[in-house]
């Protein structure tokens, strides 16, 4: 027994001690090295095999050793303590900087966005929004707007019967029938945007549901000048005041007389496949209401005037952003729709 033994029961006890990582091991260590049959207290159930003069010697650097122990035993837990509170902390952190989850958020359809956005420039210049109904009477969608029973005109627009009288509107031109029966005699200039059905074999360039916006205009002296300036002045908002436009002499039952609306291709006017080669694509149909129109909706023509014009606005917007497929706008797939909201 000699103080030799001391400093390696120091050691060892030390270098188990910083062995233990969790505050419950600490326990057994302290019962181990410093409990009362355990080896601290065991070098000192030796003592009487020393002589008795070196006896309070040894006994004393005994003490000191074990103060030793118990002092690093203190600053073990201490470490131990702070680190699982550390841990702890860091499990149920929460950062309140962090950006939130954001719940899906829906937006307008592009169909919508098309119709608004050509909508917008309409009212920009003068014309009122007037809603009308998709459901329709034969009498409203076709007889009143110059297209009897049996007229050929009629197959320029295959449509959906719900009964020989009632009808799925095939173009939104009905509207106009409504909108000067309920304004007439006044001068009227309104838009009408809505849905139109045709019983069309769908396909990239037709659908059986698309978007149109029909405009009229009536009062005294309104001409063919009127018409080309408004739609003039439209066509340089919506495509740019560069892109070329041309009016082209056409057939409609419901005016007279008639054109279509051509805006530049965007092949520029080489021609291309879009065009098919034409160097034009068309945009809308137009022209003056024919009388027999301004007295079904209430208007004496010998007194005023007026021009109508509609197209789809769809067709519009593909080619303004190269979609290539009528199809995706009703295929509900948000990988399309989020594109244009
Ligand atoms: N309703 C026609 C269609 O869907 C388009 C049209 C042509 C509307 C001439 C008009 C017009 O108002 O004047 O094909």
């Amino acid at each position: 027994m000699a103080h030799a033994d001391i400093e390696r029961v120091e050691r060892e006890g030390l270098a188990a001690l910083a062995a233990i990582d969790d505050l419950a091991a600490l326990d057994d260590w302290r019962v181990t090295w410093l409990g009362k049959s355990g080896t601290a207290s065991g070098l000192l159930r030796g003592i009487g095999a020393l002589a008795a003069e070196e006896r309070p010697a040894f006994g004393a650097a005994v003490n000191t050793m074990k103060q030793a122990l118990e002092g690093a035993l203190d600053e073990r837990a201490a470490v131990l303590r702070a680190a699982a509170l550390a841990d702890e902390m860091a499990g149920d952190a929460i950062d309140v900087t962090l950006p939130g989850t954001r719940p899906p958020q829906g937006g307008l359809h592009p169909a919508t966005v098309a119709d608004r956005r050509a909508l917008q420039i309409y009212a920009e210049m003068g014309f009122q929004v007037y809603l009308s109904r998709e459901v329709e009477t034969d009498e409203m969608n076709f007889e009143l707007l110059n297209m009897p029973k049996h007229h050929p005109a009629r197959d320029m627009q295959d449509t959906f019967y719900i009964s020989d009288e009632v009808v799925l509107r095939t173009h939104t031109s009905p509207g106009q029938i409504r909108a000067m029966r309920a304004y007439a005699p006044e001068p009227i200039r309104i838009v009408l945007p809505g849905m139109v059905y045709r019983s069309e074999q769908v396909t990239v360039r037709s659908e059986m549901q698309f978007t149109q916006i029909e405009g009229l205009a009536i009062g005294p002296g309104i001409t063919m000048a009127d018409l080309k300036g408004t739609i003039s002045n439209f066509a340089g908002r919506y495509y740019g005041e560069d892109r070329p436009i041309r009016f082209r002499a056409s057939y409609f039952p419901f005016t007279e007389p008639s054109a279509e609306v051509d805006v530049r291709c965007t092949c520029g006017g080489e021609g291309c496949k879009l065009c098919k080669g034409t160097g034009w694509l068309e945009i809308m149909g137009c022209g003056m209401v024919h009388p027999v129109v301004l007295k079904n909706g209430g208007y004496d023509p010998a007194r005023v005037s007026g021009f109508a014009f509609g197209g789809g606005t769809m067709r519009t917007q593909m080619l303004a952003h190269q979609i290539d497929d009528i199809r995706h706008y009703w295929a509900n797939d948000l990988r399309f729709l989020e594109q244009l909201r």
